[in-house]
């Protein structure tokens, strides 16, 4: 079966290197698989109740959601900040976590952190799973990708990931999470 995964990116920045992994993906995507972007979380309000209680959800995540429920999947690549998630990020998700029918409940979900560091945002990785626990997401455990001093393994013009060893992991991991995603989906 033909699989659509969707990338949600979890730094704002025009020149973002986590940006230029997600735009990577697609080309070393397996057989069968595409991948697209997820709109950006960027324009989503600060949770706050009285928004939703008052206003209702606001109707950029309304549409944020709608694609992730029509995903076979969802591939989250986001820096670390502070050696955590960073709070963009975190606001999406909360907002996400009281949508009814809350789309990630049971989505095969991977993760994909770069940083300028060398550890590639690791120590988001592990915050981030912790997140997912509350919101039943199925986050496949291995292979992981950190994608460490990762301003050294992209081309800033064309804005993609050039490093050969990088790229084959990369489509390694998808391969994996295909795999995964045909194994978890009902
Ligand atoms: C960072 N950065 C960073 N890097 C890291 O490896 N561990 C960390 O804890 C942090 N913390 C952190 C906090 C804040 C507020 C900022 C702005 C940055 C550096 C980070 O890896 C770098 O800015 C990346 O380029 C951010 O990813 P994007 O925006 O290029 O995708």
């Amino acid at each position: 079966k033909p699989l659509k995964f969707v990338t949600l990116l979890g730094s704002l920045r025009k020149a973002s290197y986590n940006g230029m992994v997600a735009r990577t993906l697609p080309k070393v995507a397996p057989e069968g698989v595409t991948i697209e972007a997820l709109p950006s979380i960027g324009t989503l309000p600060l949770y706050d109740a009285d928004i939703q209680q008052e206003e209702g959800f606001p109707a950029d995540l309304d549409a944020i959601a709608e694609q992730i429920r029509q995903a076979d999947g969802v591939i989250i690549v986001t820096p670390e900040y502070n050696y955590s998630v960073p709070g963009g990020l975190k606001n999406a998700i909360d907002w996400i976590s009281r949508l009814p029918n809350q789309p990630l409940a049971g989505k095969p979900v991977l993760i994909q952190t770069s940083s300028m560091g060398p550890v590639g945002g690791a120590r988001c990785q592990y915050h981030l799973r912790q997140i997912l626990v509350f919101l039943d997401a199925m986050v496949m455990n291995k292979p992981e990708f950190m994608g460490g001093v990762i301003q050294n393994k992209v081309d800033e013009h064309t804005g993609e990931v050039t490093d050969q060893g990088t790229l084959d992991f990369l489509k390694s991991q998808l391969t994996a999470f295909a795999d995964y995603t045909h194994r978890v989906s009902k």
